[in-house]
């Protein structure tokens, strides 16, 4: 097939030439300048996606505005809960509203949820005042499709291809924090755990060469940033199918020797790809954070089979023993999910007892959710009320842990990267641990994007309040 990444690159940044003809003319007539609003729902890929939406919406002439009453508005979207789809179909009517007295204004649809082809077929038949709709895969099309749809004002859809392996990374970004980044790793998952929709809507696993990833994160930390993220759905399987493969451990290492970068989060690890490399590269690192987020899903091994995740309720223990033996200091989070088809009580007692022993700093817990395609979308749900009383009991004993091991940092000094003024005391700034839990303490916009030690003075279940040394 002939497709060269430049070329594409290339031809990407022309069409933002062009829209940003279009939208200066447009911004003439209007006597003011256009606006965009970017919504994100769902994961820290979505997030980071979001940033490069708004690097190209930037590049094409708009200028960001609060509210979603602007001239072009996108829903970057996600579809791994039922409750995600709902929440973007809700709110669509109320971008109809803003349209009906702003002719001029773009609504774009992209993320997850626009990979399901229902979705676009109920979005063409029930919404036809959404403008572009397109994919994961599509993002870095984002500048061609705006073009189309200013020149032949209709609705523009950009699925071509759902190749992971040719998405572009060369583009425009805006990040949130001057001081952090997210860089993705790999794109899509093989792993295709039974509940789980993301195999089906991000496609195959593809592995970015370390090279370009090393590079990205050079520029970054020439940039000015202190910490990156390593995003991707499985990162423990990164490399593997590379050329010349590279483990995550190794291109761990060779992030960790670049100047500048201080702190290395990734997320997520699968269990089952978990090795003793990576746990030995955590434990000598100088600059990997003390936080290792670990989705457990269930703690049953019958359900974990049916979940086809690949490992068993012992094994993961065996795994998380073996990680807080070597990285002591370590805060390990989770995934939970609460009535899974077939659940029993049984199986829900052992997901309590692996809270219990694992002991984790916090976990994001789940009532299961339907979805259409997959293989657990077909099998026998647990009635509701059972559900709901599981849920309650299962967050009571997350949080109670949670709490107490938040309480045993009480009266360390820690090192904090201080992220932003506090949203509702503007006499404390917020940042975060190595371990990634919150600290607010006294402090001015000077701190922002520096790393300094603080005493966690008082707990106060889910964050510190602090002093600094
Ligand atoms: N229902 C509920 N939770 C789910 N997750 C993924 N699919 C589903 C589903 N169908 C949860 C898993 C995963 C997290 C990102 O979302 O716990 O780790
Ligand atoms: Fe979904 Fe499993 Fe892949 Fe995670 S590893 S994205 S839960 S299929």
């Amino acid at each position: 097939m002939n497709y060269n990444k430049e070329n594409e690159a290339k031809l990407q940044k022309s069409y933002m030439q062009e829209v940003r003809n279009l939208v200066e003319d447009t911004s003439k007539r209007l006597g003011r300048k256009l606006t965009y609003h970017v919504t994100t729902f769902g994961c820290q890929m979505n997030a980071h996606d979001s940033e490069k939406l708004k690097g190209i919406l930037d590049e094409m002439g708009y200028m960001e505005k609060e509210g979603e009453d602007a001239d072009f508005v996108i829903y970057n979207t996600c579809t791994v809960r039922e409750n995600a789809n709902l929440k973007v179909y809700g709110r669509l009517g109320r971008l109809h509203s803003y349209k009906k007295k702003n002719p001029d204004m773009i609504i774009g649809l992209c993320g997850c949820m626009m990979e399901e082809k229902d979705v676009v077929e109920k979005i063409k038949s029930s919404y036809g005042f959404v403008d572009i709709i397109f994919g994961t895969h599509n993002l870095f099309q984002f500048a061609g499709l705006t073009l189309k749809r200013l020149q032949e004002n209709r609705m523009i859809i950009g699925f071509e291809d759902d190749d992971n392996s040719k998405i572009i990374e060369d583009l425009p970004s805006i990040r949130k924090y001057s001081f952090k980044s997210g860089v993705n790793i790999m794109y899509g998952c093989n792993n295709f755990c039974s509940y789980c929709i993301v195999p089906y809507v991000r496609g195959r696993e593809f592995s970015r060469e370390a090279d370009d990833i090393i590079g990205e994160i050079k520029k970054l930390s020439r940039d000015g940033v202190k910490e990156i993220m390593l995003l991707g759905q499985n990162v423990n399987s990164y490399g593997k199918t590379l050329d010349n493969p590279v483990s995550f451990a190794e291109l761990l290492r060779r992030v960790e020797e670049i100047d500048g970068i201080e702190r290395i989060r990734f997320m997520t690890s699968h269990p089952k790809d978990l090795s003793d490399e990576l746990i030995d590269v955590m434990a000598s690192s100088k600059k990997i954070c003390r936080h290792l987020h670990l989705p457990v899903q269930s703690g049953s091994s019958a359900l974990l089979k049916k979940m086809n995740r690949h490992y068993t309720k012992e094994s993961y223990l065996a795994l998380a023993e073996k990680i807080k033996e070597r990285i002591p200091d370590i805060a390990l989070t989770t995934d939970i999910i609460v009535g899974f088809p077939g659940e029993t009580d049984a199986d829900f007692e052992d997901t309590l007892d692996v809270v219990g022993k694992v002991r984790y700093d916090s976990a994001f817990t789940f009532i299961y959710s339907k979805r259409t395609g997959t293989p657990a979308a077909g099998w026998e749900s647990v009635p509701e009320d059972v559900v709901k009383n599981r849920f309650d009991r299962l967050l009571e004993k997350v949080q109670t842990i949670a709490a107490e091991k938040a309480m045993a940092l009480e009266g360390r000094t820690m090192d904090v990267l201080v992220e932003s003024i506090n949203e509702h005391d503007n006499s404390l700034v917020t940042g975060r641990l190595s371990n990634n839990s919150t600290v607010h303490f006294g402090g001015d916009e000077s701190l922002i994007g520096r790393i300094v030690p603080v005493v966690l003075k008082e707990c106060k279940g889910f964050y510190y309040i602090g002093e600094k040394e």
